[in-house]
């Protein structure tokens, strides 16, 4: 059972992202009901687009919620992340693995049928991302609109995301580039509640990482489990739950499960 939806401090820490989207567009005037004169129906196309892809894979969920943290830490909240190209953000090794752009690009053609020239892609980012958790059983909250689109996506640009071999030290210094700090470090990455990581990125750890043994700062008991999941010279793509047995289900156990798989002396 998920107990955390009774801790409103880590929901509103969990906003904290997108209460920084809307600092960094601040400049740009958002706000809440942007579109009400210009494309009443923008959120709700937005919202219906997100669900009937996530009714047919629900992996969408996580994918554009990570595809919008991505987004955010580099150019800021402009959809940056979308431009193709040689050399562009989504060429990125931390971006290669992102997924749900599909949802992205349908919700684009919609809007631009209902309401030509009138919503941003960072805009439709912002409400896919904020409809992911909901539609994970997360909350719902209002996401200022009103984001211009970026025209400028370096690859090279994606050195400010934090990368998952980084020390704490570096990622707390990456956070605090854009006002974010420990606590909101430590909220933002429960988004890891939902969604998964593949086997490639982290079983270099469960084999041979130390004296031929496991990375020792895993709990012993849990490694098992993980080399059951992810099998030596297996198939990498293998793609494993973040929040063990609750990837599906926005909440709180990932952190609990944190504290239950990783091993301190
Ligand atoms: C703070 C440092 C962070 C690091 C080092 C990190 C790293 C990672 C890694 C390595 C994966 C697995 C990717 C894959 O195998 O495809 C992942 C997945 C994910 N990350 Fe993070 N992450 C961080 C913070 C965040 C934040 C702030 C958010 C959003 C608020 C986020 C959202 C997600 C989601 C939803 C997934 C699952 C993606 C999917 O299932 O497609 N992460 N992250």
């Amino acid at each position: 059972m998920k107990s955390g939806f009774t801790n409103p401090r880590f929901f509103l820490a969990m906003a904290a992202l997108f209460a920084m989207a809307a600092a960094l567009a601040h400049a740009q005037g958002t706000r809440v009901g942007f579109y009400a004169r210009t494309c009443p129906r923008a959120e709700s196309i937005v919202r219906s687009t997100v669900q009937s892809h996530f009714r047919s894979n629900p992996a969408v969920a996580p994918g554009l919620l990570r595809i919008h943290f991505h987004d955010c830490f580099v150019q800021g909240c402009d959809a940056s992340i979308l431009i193709d190209g040689p050399n562009t953000e989504k060429t990125a090794p931390p971006n290669r693995l992102l997924r749900g752009y599909e949802a992205i690009d349908d919700a684009k053609t919609q809007l631009e049928a209902a309401c030509p020239g009138v919503v941003s892609c960072a805009d439709i980012l912002s409400l896919a991302a904020r409809d992911s958790v909901f539609l994970t059983r997360g909350i719902n909250w209002p996401v200022p609109t009103g984001r211009r689109d970026g025209r400028v996506s370096l690859a090279s640009d994606t050195s400010n995301l934090p990368g998952f071999t980084e020390s704490i030290d570096s990622q707390k210094q990456k956070f605090a580039a854009f006002g974010l700090n420990t606590q909101d470090l430590v909220a933002l990455v429960g988004a890891h509640t939902i969604g998964t990581s593949a086997c490639q990125l982290f079983s270099y750890r469960l084999y041979n990482f130390t004296n031929g043994g496991p990375d020792p700062t895993i709990n012993p008991a849990f490694v098992p489990q993980l080399q059951a999941l992810c099998p030596q010279n297996g198939d990498g793509s293998r793609r494993i739950d973040l929040d063990t047995g609750s990837g599906n289900r926005f909440g709180t156990s990932f952190f609990a499960n944190l504290r239950k798989t990783s091993h301190h002396e």
